[in-house]
């Protein structure tokens, strides 16, 4: 595999809202090709969160330094101008988030906020066209009754359909990267596997590479083709899936997988 999507080369990011300046992510180097599945995996506070925010272009904080490089098909975006950036996030990169609820504005039908990229980067649709797009994109996440969701408010919908709804928002515009940071930690156990499918059969009918950030190794067991393990915002280990699990070099990987519950390691 050689064709390379994103590459993010010795990213530094420092908070300096404190006296001491606070190193949370550490010279991380990574690179994801197209139409593959990354899993980032670490404990809480580990910086897989800023790392994402990094990568989508969210991380604009006066307080905060970053340094090091984050190459989207070779465009620089860590240092990117606010256009750069606009016209990147949600048309060549969508994110999803971990709670639905908070993602999603509680006042407007959810067919109105799924089309809202198509608003800003595909200005020469017509409404018409974008109503068939973002219904054609609600049946894609498997919600039955496209049009019906369409109409419906946020709070009419199940936290497993609020995901699928996110899902088709950041897909709408058929991206190249989804990043998907903790996208099941909110939801059910049965729900988190059927939103891990849904990303898995996206990724292979649509070519669509998926930065997968979770701290349950279950699931990105499931998921991923390659994994990166982080600690205390530094890369501890990265590898094939396989490799990760069966064979990790260090300490605090092979911690992370014997933490993981006896049942779920048999599937
Ligand atoms: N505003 C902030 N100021 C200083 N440190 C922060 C701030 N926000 C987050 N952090 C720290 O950044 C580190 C990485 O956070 P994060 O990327 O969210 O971790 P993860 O997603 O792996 O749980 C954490 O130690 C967290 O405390
Ligand atoms: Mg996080």
């Amino acid at each position: 595999m050689d064709n390379i999507l994103l590459q993010v080369e010795k990213l530094n990011i420092e908070f300096h809202d404190h006296d001491v300046p606070e190193r949370v992510v550490n010279h991380l180097n990574m690179e994801l090709h197209q139409g593959e599945i990354l899993g980032i995996v670490g404990e809480s506070g580990s910086g897989k969160s800023m790392t994402a925010m990094a990568i989508a272009g969210l991380l604009t904080r006066h307080d905060m330094e970053m340094e090091g490089k984050i190459l989207f098909e070779g465009k620089e975006l860590l240092h990117a101008d606010r256009a750069t950036l606009r016209q990147i996030q949600g048309n060549d990169i969508g994110i999803v988030f971990q709670e639905p609820m908070t993602s999603l504005n509680p006042v407007k039908r959810i067919g109105w906020q799924v089309e809202e990229s198509l608003r800003i980067h595909r200005p020469e649709m017509t409404k018409q066209e974008r109503y068939q797009r973002v219904i054609r994109a609600l049946a894609d996440v498997e919600l039955d009754d496209p049009e019906l969701v369409y109409r419906k408010y946020p709070h009419e919908l199940s936290g497993g359909m609020r995901q699928r709804v996110m899902i088709a928002s950041a897909m709408i515009c058929e991206p190249k990267l989804l990043i998907a940071d903790e996208p099941t930690t909110a939801l059910d156990v049965t729900i988190q596997l059927q939103i891990v499918k849904l990303l898995q059969r996206l990724n292979q009918e649509k070519n669509m590479a998926v930065l997968f950030i979770s701290h349950d190794l279950s699931l990105v067991k499931r998921l991923c083709h390659r994994i990166i393990v982080m600690h205390d915002g530094n890369m501890v280990e990265a590898g094939v899936t396989q490799d990760i699990f069966y064979h990790p070099k260090e300490d605090y990987t092979r911690e992370l997988i014997s933490a993981i519950p006896k049942l779920e390691k048999i599937s």
